[in-house]
């Protein structure tokens, strides 16, 4: 039977090549992989402790509800339970949000160059999206564009918050000025996507959390693959009016989220010295890279988030396919229409070391 145009032609979303692929492709033994911003600092033990227990439980069904969950998010982020609920990673959340909003015919905002994730789940839905050009120099939107790009079509308005994959923010001025704009209308939902928050160390760097119980129609998403770790579990946070919670809530699978990734995120959010480890050694390998880039004179973007966006001022698929040959999977930014871009996770200082010596070879060659 016939699909829709909009499913037929749907690329899938490609993820970071797998480590275990590229060494059967390459005949390699060791392989590093910093293509797809997982954090390297390996699973907490706090973590592996509490999958073990709740895998006592594995015949139950999970908690739909998100008691415990909901309980620990909202206070840690000083929220109520019901105006949290959790998808399986933020991308189910994306997903569900533009089912929740957007029917055949309507359309989402969001800037060129965003998370791509918004654009897929759009397509699937048959729903467009547009874009706002990022300022070539800086990689940043300016918000009087998005502003004036909007229009009533565009259900949803996506801001990932840094950005992804050009490490890129908004500032707390920039912020306010766009939720000065948006926050309290009845015909948009605005959507900040916190993936890389606990990153981001500028000091004009705020979460839209902190304006969030002001405006019914202001959603943030966060999620607990990157800095807390649980990449391979799918857990994503969404923080909402309790409306809207509510009706995520209808929609969602009702058990979309498995126990033992539910028992590792109460155990990943009580993990504060994991989670302070993880950002520390993110900011020394982001620092190791700049120095490094700097060094070799490669152009780069300061990160808000635990990759680096540099420029090899040449075809990018060359030098993905060369660092592949030498065991680096790093991840080409061509379907971002950024053809001579690579974006390189921060990885532990053996990754790093190694993926900046084959770079700079590399490029020294070109
Ligand atoms: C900006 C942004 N949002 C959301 C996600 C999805 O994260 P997950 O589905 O693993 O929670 C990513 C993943 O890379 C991202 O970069």
């Amino acid at each position: 039977m016939q699909v829709s145009d909009n499913i037929e032609n749907l690329k899938p979303y490609v993820p970071g090549k797998p480590i275990e692929e590229t060494k059967r492709e390459y005949g390699l033994q060791k392989v590093f992989k910093l293509a797809s911003n997982e954090n390297p600092l390996g699973p907490s033990e706090k973590v592996l402790a509490a999958i073990q227990k709740a895998s006592l439980e594995i015949h139950r069904y999970p908690d739909a509800g998100f008691y415990d969950l909901r309980q620990a998010f909202a206070k840690e982020f000083a929220v109520e339970p019901l105006e949290i609920s959790f998808g399986n990673g933020s991308n189910e959340l994306i997903d569900l949000l533009i089912r929740l909003y957007c029917k055949d015919g309507d359309k989402i905002l969001t800037l060129q160059s965003a998370f791509i994730a918004y654009q897929i789940s759009a397509q699937a839905a048959g729903v467009e999206t547009d874009f706002v050009s990022l300022k070539p120099e800086t990689l940043k939107i300016d918000v009087e564009d998005l502003i004036k790009a909007w229009k009533p079509e565009h259900k949803i308005v996506f801001l990932p918050n840094p950005n992804n994959p050009t490490g890129t923010y908004l500032n707390q001025k920039e912020m306010e000025k766009v939720i000065h704009f948006f926050g309290g209308r009845d015909d948009v939902v605005l959507v900040f996507d916190e993936a890389y928050v606990e990153y981001a160390d500028a000091a004009d760097y705020v979460s839209a959390l902190r304006y969030r119980a002001q405006y019914e129609n202001l959603v943030v998403l966060r999620t607990l693959s990157k800095a807390y770790g649980l990449a391979g579990l799918r857990v994503g946070a969404v923080f909402a009016d309790k409306k809207v919670i509510n009706y995520l809530d209808r929609i969602r699978n009702p058990f979309n989220v498995n126990s033992l990734a539910q028992a590792a995120a109460l155990a990943a959010l009580g993990d504060k010295d994991y989670l302070a480890k993880a950002v520390k050694m993110n900011s020394e390998g982001k620092q190791y890279f700049y120095k490094e880039f700097e060094s070799a004179g490669i152009s780069y973007w300061p990160s808000q988030a635990n990759f680096v966006l540099f420029d090899c001022k040449t075809n990018a698929a060359e030098v993905v396919e060369d660092l592949l040959k030498k065991g680096v999977i790093v991840r080409p930014v061509a379907n971002y229409k950024m053809p001579n871009y690579i974006r390189l996770s921060i990885g532990t200082e053996e990754e790093n070391q190694k993926a900046i010596k084959e770079i700079k070879e590399i490029l020294g060659s070109k």
